[in-house]
């Protein structure tokens, strides 16, 4: 695939595909920015809210579109800890039946490595396919919303360029001399030669927040096991101007610091980090004791009345 094959070398026509938590202000931005914005989700609540809060057109097929946001949940339906893409690739196959030649395909959704990879597979080599992982956080969206810098590879160059144009107005396409045509995101992104390297970048920087909850955790049993106030120790360590040793609060949760550490855990083909093997133990542990806590703290209480 030499070059981008969109109509008339510009991009106006997208779709967010999965409009949750992320793909919604995916949506609203995108719309913002001036493209023509479509939505589609599997459920219909969903697609409902999208239209309400920020006017986004429904989809009622796949076809035609320039640009197609996959960000859809990577996790099973009944266990939001384990990394399941079977319903992003079912996607995948509905748009490599309705999508013209040289549309974008960008993985906005959390992958496991390989994915990229296999989605132009499955698209025949037909479509562009990038992917441009999210940091998106729910509780800072000004700071950290769908514009903070992002990190983007492509399968091919060719890809990347023609993402390139969407997201930042770099690219290098030459059919467009109209600068008022030239809408593009403003998305700040950096930019990798191994689409693989986009895919471990987000695994493996919530495995490292995992890893840092995960030592808190562990240093909170220390103080149980060994009578000694974890407030105090963590007050006192944290005095030191490299260190921050976090709160370890209800354990490890959420619907992505479990899952995507998995994620990274399982993309290695042969050696699996022992480190991030252990502070999933220590999570459990920590689990656990808040669970015995819980426990004793209504026994205490119904023993008092
Ligand atoms: N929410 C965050 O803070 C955050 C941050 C970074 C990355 N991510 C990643 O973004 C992706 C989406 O996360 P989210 O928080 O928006 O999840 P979410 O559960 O809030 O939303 C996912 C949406 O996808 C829809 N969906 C699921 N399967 C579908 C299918 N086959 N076809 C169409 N729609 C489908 C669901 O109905 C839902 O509306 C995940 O991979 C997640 O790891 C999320």
């Amino acid at each position: 695939m030499e070059n981008f094959l969109l109509r008339d070398g510009r991009i106006k026509k997208v779709i967010i595909i999965g409009l949750g938590q992320l793909g919604l202000p995916i949506a609203k931005y995108v719309k913002e920015k001036g493209f023509d914005t479509y939505g589609y989700d599997i459920e219909q609540k969903a697609i409902e809210r999208a239209e309400k809060v920020a006017s986004i057109k429904r989809a009622d097929s796949f076809s035609d579109f320039d640009i197609y946001i996959i960000c859809v949940s990577t996790h099973m339906p009944d266990d939001i800890f384990t990394p399941q893409i079977d319903g992003l690739l079912y996607i995948v196959e509905e748009i490599s039946r309705k999508a013209r030649n040289g549309a974008i395909v960008s993985i906005e959704s959390t992958i496991p490595r390989g994915t990229s990879k296999k989605v132009f597979e499955i698209l025949n080599h037909r479509l562009h396919v990038v992917h441009v992982p999210h940091r998106w956080y729910a509780l800072e969206e000004i700071e950290h919303g769908v514009n903070q810098l992002r990190v983007i590879g492509g399968v091919h160059d060719c890809c990347l360029r023609a993402a390139l144009q969407f997201y930042t107005g770099d690219g290098n396409n030459s059919n467009n001399n109209n600068a008022n045509e030239n809408r593009n995101l403003g998305i700040p992104l950096h930019t990798v030669s191994d689409i693989e390297i986009a895919e471990i970048t987000k695994i493996a920087e919530n495995a490292h927040r995992y890893l840092q909850i995960a030592f808190a955790e562990d240093l909170y049993l220390y103080c149980k096991t060994n009578n000694l106030s974890f407030p105090e120790l963590r007050e006192a360590i944290n005095t030191k101007w490299n260190v921050n040793i976090l709160e370890p609060r209800d354990g490890i949760g959420g619907h992505c610091l479990p899952k995507d550490t998995r994620m990274f855990l399982q993309s290695s083909k042969s050696i699996k980090s022992k480190i991030l093997t252990a502070a999933l133990e220590v999570d459990q542990d920590y689990r656990r004791h808040r669970q015995s806590r819980v426990e004793l703290e209504v026994l205490c209480k119904d023993i008092s009345k």
